[in-house]
Formats: structure tokens, C-alpha cells, sequence
């Protein structure tokens, strides 16, 4: 047998998408223009799918301090962070991550997928329970695998049922250990944290929130959805992601636990690979600087999205369950998901197009990023865009304007 016809379903899916205009999964950016702007197939091109959500990809500050560290550190750390890959640059960074949260201690990784890979899998031992959200991104599910723990996944988003699994538990060994994200990367909505953190508490488990959609994104000094739930002091560690709100790439985690500096002599995805390179720690910490004095980037980038959101809504999209800084437009089905997404990149509007098995409840969509950046102009043509493009393929809701709570419902999730 050949060793990769078990990819054979895969290969005739993707000739398939392919064969509807372009392939999804090689976009080439020609050129980037700015942080909402790019070329692509010799067009330029409006950004609405990049997570670059404050737009700080191209900020003075973060360039200047990128540039400066690689001239001043070169340009890799050849080695991990349990060995040559500690620079004085990648503990401040930790420090100014911890202060920011206003917990103890941060660890950072070379990627958010690493973060979660490797706090997950460290903390949730043999004898222990992962309780982890059924739409959790792939890499909560990787750590699940790499994890030694039993695990169990609860409705999405439903303390109710995450209590009745607890309850189940009630006679066995091990912690308990519960995995949710702030912001859902798919359909843009977020956890209901404050029910969460009150099952955590009543049942006494371990609680981690992923705010890789959230940091910068929400909360009044952008701490993510922790802040804004006011469940910060009952979250026992936070994870995030450099590679969104902060522009670059890496990933880290906070937590108050007193031995946390223990991990990194546990963690494998911490251990085995190598540490952030001096430019990324740079822009990065300098960003970080950015969100915590400018409450602006934050505000602007909710303003752009409900801005957005409303607007798609009020066309006749089934839209996801809330504006956030994703926002996802329900399709009718796959075919017709292909068609609008090359329909308006053919146009000048770039967004993702995600599709079954990558999407909760088997839903065909295209999933929008809003950013702090983008223009009212440039909003305004991406609507125009998608709404032409929505009556063409005859996907928008009939008759007389929906409300926003009639348009999230169209479809069900
Ligand atoms: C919820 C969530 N967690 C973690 C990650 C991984 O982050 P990174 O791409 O920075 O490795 C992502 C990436 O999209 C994500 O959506």
C-alpha cells in the first residue's frame, strides 16, 4: 500500500476545493502592504483574515525594537531556553507578562501552539482528569494526546454539563483539571466564564483559559475575557499567543502557583526546541508596552467589529452568536462557502474560509478578523463586497431586514 494513500479522501477533497477556483490552502501574499492591506494575485487586497487584531504588525515601536534587537543579539538563539537559548531579554519579557496579568510568574514558548501543548500536558499527570470544552482548538486536543490524563469533553460552553461530568468524577483519584478558551477561534464567541470558574470552585478543580482571541481584544486593559467576566483571581493560569493582538509569534503562560518555575524542567515543548529569536522577543515586549498604554488599540478594535458584525447581520448573514473581533459568517453549505470565498477574494477582500472537520457543528464558514486598523472605509467596502456577493449567490436572508438575534439564528450551531 502506498504510504500516503490514507490520505486519499483528503487528496480528492482538496482537488475538489481547488477545482473551485483556487486552492484555500495556498493563498500567497505577493506583497504585504500594511497591517490591513496586501497584494495578491496582482490585485491589492483588503486584510479580513489575518488575527493581526490591533494591527501592530507594522507599528513604529515594534519594528524599531525588533530591528534593534537583531542587530543588537543576531538573528536566532540556536538553542532551547533549558540550555544557551536564555537571553536577559526573554526573562524580561516574562516579567513584563507576569506584571501585566498581575500574577507571579509567566513562561514563554516558541509558539501558542507550544503553550498549550506543553502547560496542558505537563499539569494533567497519569491519575488526572482534563475537562476541556468539545470546541477547543487543535491544540488543546494535541495536549489531550500528548497527556497521560484522562479526558472528557463537555458541551460547548455548558458549566451544567462540565458540573455533571464533575460530579461523575466524584470517587476517583487525580485533579481535576478544566480547559476553555476566552474567545472561540471559529465562531467568535465567548466562554461564560463566570458560570465556569463557579463549577471550578464549587467542585475544587484546576482552571486554564486560552486567550489567544482575547488579549488586547477585551477587558479594560485588555487582559481578555478573564477581565472582562471579573474571574481573574479564580483562573489559575492563562495562556496566550503572541502571534494575534501582539503581531508576531510565541506563546505564553501565567499562573500565581508558587513552584510554576518547575515546569521548565517538566515541560517538554518548553525544553526540547528552541527558544524565541531576539527580534520576535523585541517587537513583542514592546507591543506588550503598546496595549498596556493605549486603551485605544482595544476600544477601536470592538468598535470596528460591532461595527462589522451589525452590518452583516442587518444584510441577511447568519452570523456567529456575538460581535467580537471574529466574526463568522454561517454558509448555507460547503459549495456554496467555496463560492463566496473566491467570489470575494476575486473582488479584493481576503477572509478564511473554514470548513468541516475544522468547524464546530459540522458548519460551513467564512470567518472574518477585525482589526484595530482597518478604516471605515475599508469596512465599508468589505461589506459592500460580502453583501454583493451574498445576494448573488442568493445566501442572504429574504424579505425585510432581520434583527441581529433573528440573523445569529438562521443557521444553528
Ligand atoms: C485558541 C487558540 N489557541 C492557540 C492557538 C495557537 O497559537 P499560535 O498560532 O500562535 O501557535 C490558536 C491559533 O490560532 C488559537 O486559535
Amino acid at each position: 500500500m502506498a504510504l500516503l494513500s490514507k490520505f486519499d479522501d483528503m487528496r480528492a477533497a482538496l482537488q475538489a476545493l481547488a477545482a473551485g477556483g483556487r486552492n484555500p490552502f495556498d493563498v500567497r501574499f505577493e506583497k504585504i502592504l500594511s497591517a490591513t492591506e496586501a497584494v495578491l494575485e496582482g490585485r491589492p487586497c483588503l486584510l479580513f483574515g489575518t488575527n493581526n487584531y490591533l494591527g501592530l504588525t507594522f507599528d513604529e515601536s515594534c519594528t524599531a525594537a525588533s530591528v534593534s534587537s537583531v542587530l543588537a543579539a543576531g538573528t536566532g538563539t540556536t538553542g532551547s531556553r533549558i540550555a544557551n537559548g536564555t537571553y536577559g531579554d526573554h526573562v524580561l519579557l516574562e516579567k513584563r507578562i507576569a506584571e501585566f496579568y498581575g500574577k507571579r510568574a509567566a513562561m514563554i514558548f516558541t509558539t501558542g501552539y507550544q503553550a498549550n501543548l506543553g502547560l496542558i500536558s505537563t499539569l494533567a499527570g497519569r491519575d488526572d482528569h482534563l475537562l476541556i470544552d468539545a470546541d477547543s482548538h487543535a491544540s488543546i486536543y494535541d495536549a489531550c494526546k500528548l497527556s497521560a490524563a484522562e479526558v472528557i469533553r463537555f458541551r460547548h460552553n455548558d458549566a451544567e454539563d462540565l458540573a455533571r461530568r464533575l460530579r461523575r468524577l466524584k470517587n476517583h483519584p487525580g485533579n481535576r483539571i478544566i480547559v476553555t478558551e476566552g474567545i472561540f477561534s471559529m465562531l467568535g464567541d465567548s466562554a461564560r466564564l463566570r458560570e465556569i470558574a463557579s463549577v471550578k470552585r464549587e467542585m475544587g478543580a484546576t482552571l486554564i483559559v486560552d486567550e489567544a482571541h482575547s488579549l488586547g481584544t477585551r477587558g479594560k486593559n485588555g487582559r481578555g475575557v478573564c477581565e472582562d467576566s471579573g474571574v481573574e483571581s479564580e483562573v489559575d493560569f492563562v495562556v496566550g499567543t503572541f502571534s494575534k493582538s501582539l503581531g508576531a509569534i510565541g506563546g505564553f503562560a501565567v499562573s500565581d502557583l508558587p513552584d510554576f518555575d518547575l515546569l521548565r524542567i517538566a515541560c517538554r515543548p518548553y525544553m526540547f526546541t528552541a527558544s524565541l529569536p531576539p527580534a520576535v522577543v523585541g517587537s513583542v515586549t514592546a507591543a506588550l508596552s503598546r496595549i498596556s498604554t493605549d486603551a485605544s488599540l482595544g476600544e477601536r478594535v470592538r468598535l470596528n467589529s460591532s461595527k462589522l458584525y451589525r452590518a452583516l447581520a442587518q444584510e441577511g448573514f447568519a452570523v456567529g452568536p456575538e460581535p467580537n473581533p471574529i466574526v463568522a459568517l454561517k454558509m448555507p453549505d460547503k459549495e456554496s462557502a467555496v463560492r463566496f470565498w473566491n467570489r470575494i477574494l476575486e473582488q479584493g477582500v481576503y477572509a478564511n474560509l473554514a470548513l468541516p472537520p475544522a468547524t464546530p457543528g459540522s458548519l460551513s464558514l467564512i470567518r472574518c478578523s477585525i482589526s484595530a486598523a482597518h478604516s471605515e472605509a475599508q469596512i465599508n467596502r468589505a461589506l459592500s463586497v460580502m453583501a454583493a456577493v451574498g445576494r448573488e449567490l442568493g445566501i442572504l436572508n429574504p424579505g425585510p431586514k432581520k434583527t441581529l438575534a433573528q440573523a445569529a439564528e438562521r443557521v444553528p450551531a
